[in-house]
């Protein structure tokens, strides 16, 4: 190989050595004659020099400039000659190799870039270009430090976790993309078949039936780097393809499976960090999360937690409370205190727009009152006596100067309308700590989430969760759990049912017909009656768990070639149409509308 060292490498211990770098032109200056160049790979950035008074014995002075002169930005060279010490004051402190330039003996041009459409330095905030042109020219975007530094890291946890997987005796299983659906709540990506004509595949959402079918046949203990597909609304934290962690074992209870999680997390935390994961994590139940952070994903780095006030209020005579809570409804109080707000007083016009926020979250409306001369004050209070508002003011702890927040209406949207409220205010007032994680469980889930108006059952994680008694018993309980960081969820997992009945009646209450459990899942209802062992397992969601780490706004910053917010992915121009002999092949025929790419381009949170 001709190139001895990559641009990242050379250090003031090779001085005199002769060396041959290759890597991009990232930038070119001229000083009186004096050429230099920024020579960048993955690896770093080294200056190399031609200095026509200076040059090294054997140097074909002509033959160097010449190629010099062919050096457009971005295009990739070679060069050779020999390390030297920078001129004293000209060493660049922040770059590892900042201390030393290559004074070049020859040169070549290996390929021409044309102008890129967009600077590659490192970029000072807002100079990049939308993400739009990133995305379509991403290997030129890749080429950014920002960008191979997410790619080594992503690259490093993974392989952190398959050494971990590996060694505690789980097997790296593929499990086929081509494949029925395996429903995760999303809309499945289908794939026509040419052999058999009107019939489809459909990408697996996850690998979640073939892990607990590896259960079946012995396996014990599976893992997989898995690609999964989902078509759903884009979103920061959601693409339509991306990885899971996945993770499947025998004879193991909820615990086992969450041991595994943290002695898995604590191992890529040393590697990464150098440093001891606080395990095990935190468990909170869903019920007690929604009721005190209004969230199944709390953020628990700060406080601003919801004190219900369902009792206290109960009988006021505030007459939207009455009927709230006559008809089954909560109310909840959250208490911004002064100290909290520091100089960023909480005034009228911020309150005002809590409350244009709040509406924005799907909450009726948002009551409030302030503390003070020691009591609660507000245009409303007059509907509440005072013993009353003593109650708000002891159970939320309110001290003078204190503004508190009352939320009422149906428990789930309320309490998560309030966790937004929650999170804005705490953004607001500067509460979130940047760069400390915390991550915990969240235990203790409803196995159905069941329709208050139509009665009608929905899984609340998959059909395939255990409950934790009879089906179809009132409020049953489903062995499930998700692991939380910073807010996020970054993964799910559960116990799966293993008893084909049982399995069944899950069906069977989620309202499916017996034609259709028989057609969808008759197979691995067939697979669970040849002695399917009791088995649970989790997958961990890679890219959100990347890009938390790396403090990324979103996960398209940590996957080489997302898709943009409309799920297209513009450096290739997928999705595409297809020729019409294709379609005649697979006996489709196309109505496509020509306008599919919808011009909207929002993005939910
Ligand atoms: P679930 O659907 O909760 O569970 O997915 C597990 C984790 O995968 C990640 N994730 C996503 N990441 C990016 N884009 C998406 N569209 C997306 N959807 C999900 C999240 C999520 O927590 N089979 C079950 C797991 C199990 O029970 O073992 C499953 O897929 O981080």
């Amino acid at each position: 190989m001709k190139r001895t060292h990559t641009c990242g490498e050379l250090r003031s211990s090779d001085l005199g050595r002769e060396v041959c770098l290759q890597g991009w032109v990232r930038f070119s200056r001229d000083h009186g004659g004096v050429a230099f160049i920024d020579l960048a790979d993955r690896y770093g950035i080294t200056q190399v020099v031609f200095d026509p008074e200076d040059l090294p014995e054997g140097t074909d002075a002509e033959s160097v400039s010449g190629a010099m002169r062919t050096f457009t930005r971005e295009s990739v060279v070679s060069i050779s000659g020999t390390v030297r010490e920078r001129v004293e004051g000209t060493e660049d402190s922040r770059n590892p190799t900042g201390r030393v330039e290559v004074l070049i003996t020859s040169a070549e041009l290996l390929n021409r870039s044309r102008s890129p459409p967009f600077e590659l330095g490192d970029q000072k905030e807002g100079v990049l270009p939308n993400e739009e042109t990133r995305l379509k020219y991403r290997y030129l975007d890749l080429r950014r430090t920002e960008m191979v530094r997410s790619m080594e890291f992503r690259s490093r946890l993974v392989h952190l976790a398959r050494q971990y997987l590996e060694k505690s005796g789980f097997l790296d299983i593929e499990t086929p993309v081509l494949a029925r659906t395996s429903p995760e709540g999303a809309r499945d990506y289908i794939v026509p078949s040419r052999v058999h004509p009107g019939a489809f595949y459909a990408l697996p959402q996850s690998p979640q039936l073939f892990k607990q079918m590896l259960m079946v046949a012995s396996m014990d203990r599976y893992y997989q780097v898995a690609r999964c597909f989902r078509d759903e609304d884009s979103r920061k934290d959601r693409q339509p393809e991306f990885t899971q962690l996945d993770m499947e074992m025998s004879f193991v209870d909820e615990k086992d499976i969450q041991d595994t999680v943290e002695a898995l997390m604590a191992h890529i935390w040393m590697g990464i960090y150098s440093e001891e994961l606080d395990i095990p994590f935190q468990r909170i139940g869903y019920r007690e999360a929604m009721e005190r952070f209004g969230s199944d994903k709390p953020d628990t780095r700060y406080g601003l937690e919801f004190v219900s006030l369902t009792d206290t209020v109960r009988d006021a005579p505030y007459e939207i409370f009455r009927k709230i809570i006559s008809s089954g409804g909560i109310v909840s109080g959250i208490n911004v205190k002064a100290s909290l707000a520091g100089d960023r007083a909480v005034g009228r016009n911020e309150v005002d727009r809590y409350i244009q926020y709040a509406k924005k979250a799907g909450l009726g409306g948002l009551t409030w009152m302030r503390c003070e001369d020691g009591v609660l004050k507000s245009n409303i209070t007059k509907y509440f006596t005072p013993e009353i508002l003593e109650g708000i003011k002891r159970n939320l702890g309110a001290e003078e100067g204190d503004l508190v927040f009352l939320i009422a209406g149906p428990w789930k949207p309320t309490l998560e309308g309030g966790g937004l409220l929650r999170r804005k205010i705490a953004e607001d007032l500067d509460m979130i700590p940047e760069g400390r994680h915390s991550f915990l469980w969240i235990v203790d889930c409803p196995m159905f989430e069941i329709d208050p108006v139509s009665g009608k059952h929905d899984a609340f994680h998959h059909p395939f969760v255990l409950p934790t008694g009879p089906p179809g018993s009132e409020n049953v309980g489903g062995a499930c759990f998700d692991i939380v960081m910073d807010g996020n969820e970054l993964g799910s997992g559960s116990l799966r049912i293993h008893d084909p009945a049982v399995q069944r009646e899950v069906f069977r209450i989620l309202g499916m017909s017996e034609e259709k459990i028989e057609r969808d899942f008759g197979y691995f209802l067939e697979a669970l009656s040849y002695g399917a062992p009791p088995h649970g397992g989790i997958a961990i969601g890679i890219d959100r768990f990347v890009s938390i780490l790396l403090g990324k706004d979103t996960i398209r910053e940590v996957i080489a070639f997302p898709k943009n917010k409309k799920a297209q992915s513009l450096l290739d121009e997928a999705p595409s149409k297809v020729d019409d002999e294709k379609l005649e092949e697979l006996q489709i025929m196309s109505v496509a509308i020509d306008d599919f790419f919808d011009e909207s381009d929002e993005e939910g949170e």
